[in-house]
């Protein structure tokens, strides 16, 4: 007789007990066990508990393959899914072999788990292991299925209907009953104060100011107080939640006729525009990506989207202030130059069609394009590509928890036809041609920080928080999947002979970039150096990047004049007759308005089921690999503390790439 001993993890999440009789077989190289049932007394209906078994053979079963997970067709109790975490076996040999499971089973699945050392394809040598290895995948690619949203846009994942998203690819219970408390709550607050569907306009700042019903954070309490001065509207460009458009400006644009004349009174003492930008101070946002993009129409008009230009200076107090804003790409009489001596209204009109700009950016390029849709194009590629014994799988699955559910919920309620963002200044087809506008521009290299911030100059920069902490965080994932991709991949070779993780890439690069060559996204992998780089863009994508232009929704994008998704009036092609109540009047309606306040809080918040940058549920059995990440754990938490103390000394602190603060993966 030979005893195997199980202990048997139930996932510590809401529900993820059950009563129904649960059943093992173990598979070894020698034989099989029989069908052996795990009595629901030793689990119960509690959450994260471990359960200890025992599963008898007549003889040793050799090195194990498999083990079979099964939950009864049959129970007179009413059927409750069970969340398997993980299994750890203990053989008579005395060795443990760790099987990682991390699914829900309704009544009458079951499941066939991998057990040990992670493993590439050309490592499993056993016919039975190469057998599952494929039907694994096979499996994987029909649940996993691409589908074309929009030509020109990535590929997303093909259902549309959340109720049919398999079970671990949804939210947890209590973050689904987070997430539905906090739309309705909104819903019902605006739905009681009359103004939901208020198409009346703001009567006043002050009338804005008392909207504000939900709790807000210290930040945001600031906002409302600071969104008029110069300096608190160009920091956000640096320190904000968009922080992806400003460059150093090296040479006007040709359509950005500027002279010396109309910036000297903003430059310092003695120095001219030239000198300043060949001293690396002068910097640009450029908003050419919205230039003749069809947007709402509203009482039979178009509403405007001006493709801006705004031009910045460093003081020599390490201030960065606008200095001229042009609301157009093409210079005329009717689109002139504003400039900070123009008359208050002026100046803070111009200011606003800058932010307009900037707030479509931030939502439909920086944070729903260039980290939502990307992430889902990674989360499916290693869904479909990579079996859960292989290293990168164990890898990522943490950096892709939730990204499917949270996209498709998002085509169902925010983007596209009939959804909340119809109400921005973009229609469905001006969001679609938009986002194919940020794919064909997007590149390996912005998706790179040290890459990115060099392309635009901003390497010297003084006070871009986002810079010091996207270098610091990339250096510490880079760090990171060097240790454990080095490990798995000693040399070159091993790279070029893993099929599945070709696929991975080439899937990635065919399905989000489109095959476009030009992008520098690779469609293969020659050596390791190549795949580190890749990988630590993969998780920085995921979770830093998206931090970056997540969490700052709920500080700078709840007051409505700094956030405009929609703007009523066209900007004004003379200057001078301008007055507040023009302002006023632009500005998005109480519904469209408090619209997105609301979802700048609910998206913008963290929620209760949050896990921090890495922070793993064990994937990897291997001691080597356990001890990388705690490595990088203690890396994290270094980088944690600095940014902490930075931020004490900061009247504006920088909150976002805080490892703490910043979430493994795109799940809101
Ligand atoms: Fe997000």
């Amino acid at each position: 007789m030979a005893e195997y001993t199980l202990s048997v993890t139930t996932g510590a999440m809401l529900h993820a007990g059950t009563f129904d009789n649960l059943f093992v077989t173990l598979v070894g190289t020698e034989g099989q066990s029989g069908r052996t049932q795990l009595t629901s007394a030793g689990l119960g209906n509690d959450t994260g508990k471990v359960g200890t078994f025992a599963v008898t053979t007549a003889f040793t079963l050799g090195c194990l393959l498999l083990l079979k997970v099964e939950k009864d067709p049959f129970h007179e109790f009413k059927d409750q899914d069970w969340f398997c975490a993980t299994i750890l076996v203990r053989t008579p040999e005395k060795d443990d072999v760790f099987f990682p499971c991390y699914k829900w089973l309704s009544r009458g699945e079951l499941v066939m788990l991998r057990g040990g050392r992670a493993t590439k394809v050309f490592e499993d040598m056993h016919p039975r292991l190469k057998k599952h290895r494929k039907e694994e995948l096979v499996q994987q690619k029909l649940t996993y299925k691409w589908d074309e949203y929009a030509e020109g846009m990535p590929y997303v994942f093909s259902i549309k209907d959340v109720n049919r998203i398999p079970t671990e690819a949804r939210y947890s219970f209590s973050k689904a009953a987070e997430f539905a408390y906090r739309q309705n709550y909104a819903k019902e607050e605006l739905s009681e104060k009359g103004i939901r569907y208020s198409t009346e306009r703001w009567e006043s700042f002050e009338a804005m100011m008392k909207v504000s019903w939900f709790p807000r954070s210290p930040l945001s309490e600031m906002v409302p107080q600071l969104w008029r001065n110069d300096d608190f509207f160009a920091y956000q460009f640096l320190n904000g939640v968009n922080v992806y458009v400003i460059r150093r400006c090296s040479e006007l644009p040709s359509n950005f006729p500027v002279t010396e004349d109309m910036v000297s009174p903003f430059l310092d003492n003695g120095t001219t525009l030239t000198k300043e930008m060949e001293r690396g101070n002068i910097f640009i946002v450029d908003y050419k990506i919205m230039e003749g993009l069809p947007t709402t129409i509203m009482d039979g008009k178009r509403v405007p989207l001006t493709a801006a230009l705004c031009l910045l200076y460093m003081t020599p107090e390490k201030k960065l202030m606008p200095i001229a804003i042009q609301l157009g790409q093409t210079p005329s009489k009717d689109n002139p130059i504003f400039l900070p001596s123009d008359s208050e209204v002026d100046w803070l009109l111009a200011k606003l069609y800058v932010r307009h700009a900037d707030t479509i950016s931030s939502q439909l390029v920086s944070h729903l394009h260039n980290t939502h849709l990307i992430a889902e194009v990674f989360a499916m590629a290693t869904l479909r590509n990579l079996p859960m014994i292989h290293p990168l799988y164990k890898l990522l699955i943490p950096h892709h928890r939730s990204t499917l559910y949270a996209n498709t919920i998002a085509r169902a309620t925010l983007y596209g036809p009939g959804r909340a963002l119809d109400n921005s200044a973009l229609s469905a087809e001006g969001q679609v041609q938009l986002m194919r506008r940020a794919l064909a521009q997007l590149t390996y290299h912005s998706l790179c920080p040290h890459k990115d911030i060099a392309a635009r100059g901003l390497e010297a920069v003084p006070n871009f928080y986002y810079r010091d902490d996207a270098l610091r965080l990339w250096n510490i994932i880079h760090s990171f999947v060097k240790a454990v991709v080095s490990y798995y991949y000693p040399s070159d070779s091993e790279v070029l002979a893993d099929s599945e993780l070709q696929e991975w890439v080439a899937e990635i690069f065919n399905y989000g970039f489109l095959g476009n060559i030009s992008s520098g996204f690779p469609s293969s992998f020659q050596t390791v150096e190549e795949l580190i780089k890749y990988v630590t863009m993969v998780i920085f994508t995921a979770s830093a990047r998206h931090a970056s232009v997540n969490m700052g929704q709920m500080n700078y994008l709840v007051w409505i004049p700094n956030a405009p998704l929609l703007l009523h009036r066209p900007p004004p092609s003379v200057k001078g007759n301008a007055t507040m109540d023009d302002l006023l009047l632009t500005l998005p309606n109480k519904s469209i308005g408090t619209l997105s306040m609301s979802l700048a809080w609910f998206l913008g918040k963290k929620y209760d089921d949050f896990v921090p940058l890495g922070q793993y549920p064990q994937h990897f059995s291997e001691p080597a690999a356990l001890k990388m990440i705690e490595d990088f754990q203690a890396e994290l938490s270094t980088l944690s503390k600095a940014i902490v103390k930075r931020n004490k000394d900061l009247d504006l602190p920088y909150l976002y790439l805080n490892p703490k603060e910043v979430e493994n993966s795109v799940t809101i």
